[in-house]
């Protein structure tokens, strides 16, 4: 399948109301994807994003979902084959980032990262593989018809995140997660991740948040969002890609820790 190729399937994006969700939802929907684009209190930009969803050519149906609760995920998942009649990718990128150390976070905190970071992304995948168009067949099938998950990790899976532990170990649950599905999930789906290093300050922060940490990176730059909806782009083209982390952080992994602690 090359690039450009998604005509007739269908995606759905958590947390796609803006940032690098809304990215990744407008470059799938640029290959020619129809979205169900996720969200939670961002019900205005859920909208705009979903109109320049449609001045693409392609369907958007904009749904709202908590995903710290089970029943709204799988909710979600219901509503979003009503409406497609049947998904063929799952992006998991919605998330919580909030401050915390190893020394004093507390279970509610902890959970609170499982669900929306780890619990959520698991039951969604879980959805996802279930429907009948991946029943195990006989014969591996044909590229066109794989379908893809695609989780949203961090480059700070690979040390240390010491002011922010609770969230640190949910993504690393996620980037074991993304190992067993790939072998749960076969042959029938693929199940990669991306780990983005610097892109977007976190919610709150502003750009000097970027400049003061670009020196984290041996690329010293801040990453753009076309860096990641290109990655995601070429593992939902790719065939035999599987159980892959793509980093797209400028080396970050390599170079250390993010605080030098
Ligand atoms: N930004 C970066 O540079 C960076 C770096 C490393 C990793 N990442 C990862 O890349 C992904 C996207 O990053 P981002 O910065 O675009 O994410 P983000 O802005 O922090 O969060 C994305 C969306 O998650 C949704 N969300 C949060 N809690 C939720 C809940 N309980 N139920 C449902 N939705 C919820 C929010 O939706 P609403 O706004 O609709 O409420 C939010 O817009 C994340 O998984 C993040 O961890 C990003």
């Amino acid at each position: 399948m090359m690039q450009s190729d998604l005509a007739g399937k269908t995606a759905l994006i958590t947390g796609g109301a803006k940032r690098i969700g809304a990215a990744c939802a407008l470059a799938l929907a640029g290959a020619g994807a129809d979205i169900v684009l996720h969200y939670h209190h961002s019900s205005e930009d859920a909208e705009k994003t979903a109109d320049s969803i449609r001045s693409r050519g392609v369907r958007a149906w904009p749904l709202r979902a908590d995903l710290e609760s089970e029943k709204e995920t799988r909710g979600l998942f219901e509503k979003a084959l009503d409406m497609t009649g049947g998904l063929d990718i799952l992006v998991n990128s919605a998330s919580i980032f909030p401050d915390s150390t190893v020394d004093s976070f507390t279970w509610a905190e902890l959970e609170q990262n499982l669900r929306v970071n780890t619990w959520a992304p698991l039951l969604l995948s879980r959805l996802f593989a279930a429907q009948e168009r991946f029943s195990v067949p006989e014969d591996p099938p044909e590229a066109a018809k794989l379908g893809n998950i695609v989780n949203f990790l961090d480059t700070r899976i690979t040390d240390n995140d010491s002011k922010h532990a609770a969230y640190a170990l949910s993504k690393r649950n996620l980037f074991t997660l993304t190992r067993m599905l790939s072998v749960a999930c076969a042959p029938g789906i693929k199940v990669n991740a991306i780990a983005p290093g610097l892109i977007l300050p976190p919610p709150g922060e502003n750009e000097e948040y970027l400049e003061k940490l670009r020196h984290t990176n041996p690329m010293r730059r801040v990453g753009r969002l076309e860096d990641i909806s290109s990655a995601l782009l070429f593992l939902v083209a790719n065939s035999f890609i599987t159980g892959q982390v793509i980093f797209v952080d400028g080396g970050r992994r390599i170079k250390g820790s993010m605080y030098g602690v």
